[in-house]
């Protein structure tokens, strides 16, 4: 059976989320906000322990603060809110992948909500550091980034160095069977 219309236009939906870091200043709704955070809420993690705090952001200064962290996520400070993803700190493995995770979910659903989001990673150890401070998130915890939420002014990476854009080709990431043959 063929893909449906409908479920074509969704996988279009999800193939086509981007990384947005220029927003345009409207807030976003608080029911949107609770959407998202519902997704968030049944993403699946390792043994279902669900590692995770979401914090709400808003407070321009805040946002401000954390885009201060390092020059590649200035434009954080432009962003109506974000969502800071804060792990309980007890398996830093399976949470990286359970952070990614969630993270994903929340990209998606912001974009079938005609938002977009953008991954802000805070740094190196002193950075996370210093926004745990920013966020009062105790120390034992987690903190490794925020996904900023709004609608969307443009794609564009307005960055010195953006990185590179558009994604390598299904033959160059593909195997069938083993490792290295190329086709089915
Ligand atoms: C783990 C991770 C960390 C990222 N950290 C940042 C970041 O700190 N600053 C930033 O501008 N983009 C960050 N990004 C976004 C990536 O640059 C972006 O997903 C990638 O360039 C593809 O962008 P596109 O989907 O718009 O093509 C991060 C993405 C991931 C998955």
């Amino acid at each position: 059976m063929g893909v449906t219309s409908e479920a074509g236009a969704v996988l279009e939906q999800v193939r086509k989320v981007r990384q947005v870091r220029q927003y345009r200043p409207d807030p976003v709704p608080a029911e949107a906000v609770d959407q998202l955070l519902e997704i968030a809420r049944w993403t699946g993690s390792s043994r279902n322990t669900q590692p995770w705090h979401f914090i709400v952001i808003r407070d321009k200064e805040t946002l401000r603060r954390i885009s201060q962290l390092r020059p590649p996520i200035n434009w954080v400070a432009d962003a109506p809110m974000a969502i800071a993803i804060v792990l309980d700190g007890a398996s830093q493995l399976s949470e990286a992948y359970d952070e990614g995770r969630v993270t994903e979910r929340l990209l998606i659903a912001a974009q079938i909500l005609g938002l977009g989001g953008g991954v802000a990673w805070f740094g190196d150890a002193s950075q996370e550091a210093e926004a745990k401070r920013i966020l009062g998130i105790p120390d034992d915890r987690t903190a490794r980034s925020v996904v900023t939420i709004g609608y969307p002014k443009s794609i564009r990476d307005p960055r010195p160095n953006p990185a590179r854009a558009g994604r390598k080709p299904i033959s160059e990431i593909v195997s069938y069977e083993r490792f290295g043959q190329t086709s089915a």
